[in-house]
């Protein structure tokens, strides 16, 4: 019997406490609940009060996920963390968390840099390893710190971001809970969404001070979401793998903006009780937002496990990916919520 088939064994997630809702950015500029809410459907987001903050809730989630997946830290071969607004540069993200689980053996860790595709990239990378045999317990961690890079006098893209991070373990077994994956890239409309890094520091080159803050070309961005989800990423990937839409139990969208998570809802003719949504309450946490939404999900009841589910993220590069992926009895235990 295969043993090298990918498991998805253990989520987690978590979410910073301090909550900037769409009232309190009127503070900032021009805007209101109504414009925010009626053009993405978020109504609050949540952002790290700081750093150590940041960094004991990617212990707790990464913890929490490792538990529900019946792991001990120690068995854990290879982390990967997706994260395109990091807290810091260096130590990576990924090494953070092999010094905050306090995991003894070197293992490799490295950080991938995909925005709001960094889930689903990850599981393929994560389904590769698994699938050639290379590692046994991968730690995939989604985490990005978008309050630190917006622009916050920005009001067409401070609106969209939350903080928030993400866990998955996928083990090695004789069970396959990644039925399909596909990633994708378009570098030739990466200007949609950028953020230079600022210049200046050398005395020898160009002084020109530049803010390193994110710079997104909304209408864009959505006509490009718009046309290339539905048709080219999600029934693309069903159809290859010969999978009925309606054999899928629930669409769990990257959490970009509402009225694309209805689109392809109604394109797929899914009713609500199928589609996963928490835009209102989390904005878009970029790498983390379908784990997050997993997660939460399953935590309320509104993801009935066992399940297969169709996820699909997409953001800056451009680029983007979906996947079908089985969501075993237990990958989330309300009993091990941020375990410290
Ligand atoms: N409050 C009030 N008015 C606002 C506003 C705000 N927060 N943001 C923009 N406006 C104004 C603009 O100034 C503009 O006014 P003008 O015509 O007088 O100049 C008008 O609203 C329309 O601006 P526009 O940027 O065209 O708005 P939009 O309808 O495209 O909505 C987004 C903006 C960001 C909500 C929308 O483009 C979007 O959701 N894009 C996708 C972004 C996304 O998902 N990114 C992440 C991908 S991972």
């Amino acid at each position: 019997m295969a043993n090298n088939l990918p498991m998805i064994m253990g989520i987690g997630y978590a979410v910073p406490s301090k909550v900037v809702t769409n009232n309190d950015l009127t503070s900032l500029y021009d805007t209101s609940d109504e414009w925010i809410y009626s053009r993405t459907g978020i109504k609050e987001r949540r952002v790290f009060a700081s750093d150590d903050e940041a960094f004991e809730l990617l212990r707790q989630a990464c913890n929490q996920a490792v538990k529900n997946a019946g792991l001990d830290v120690n068995d854990i071969d290879l982390i990967i963390a997706a994260t395109s607004m990091p807290v810091q540069l260096m130590p990576s993200t990924s090494c953070m968390v092999q010094k905050l689980l306090n995991i003894s053996r070197n293992i490799p860790a490295f950080d991938i840099s995909v925005a709001c595709s960094g889930f689903v990239y990850g599981l393929d990378i994560a389904n590769a390893y698994i699938r050639s045999g290379v590692y046994k317990n991968i730690l995939l961690v989604t985490m990005d710190n978008c309050s630190r890079y917006i622009d916050w006098t920005d009001r067409r893209t401070s609106i969209l971001f939350g903080d928030g991070i993400g866990a998955a373990v996928i083990s090695a077994g004789n069970e396959n809970d990644i039925l399909a994956i596909d990633i994708k890239a378009d570098g030739h409309v990466g200007d949609y969404i950028k953020m230079p890094v600022e210049k200046g520091n050398c005395p020898f080159v160009d002084k020109t001070p530049t803010p390193q803050v994110l710079d997104m070309k909304g209408q864009e961005v959505y006509k490009f979401v718009a046309n290339i989800i539905p048709p080219y990423i999600i029934e693309d990937i069903l159809g290859k793998n010969n999978i009925k839409a309606e054999n899928v139990e629930y669409l769990i969208l990257h959490q970009a903006n509402q009225r694309i998570i209805k689109a392809v809802q109604e394109r797929l003719g899914y009713d609500d009780s199928k589609v996963i949504s928490n835009i209102e309450n989390l904005g878009n946490t970029s790498a983390s937002s379908i784990l997050i939404a997993t997660g939460e999900a399953i935590k309320n009841g509104n993801v009935k496990t066992p399940a297969k589910a169709i996820v699909c993220g997409f953001g800056a590069g451009m680029c983007w990916g979906a996947g079908v992926i089985r969501l075993r009895d237990g990958v989330f235990r309300k009993e091990n919520i941020f375990q410290k």
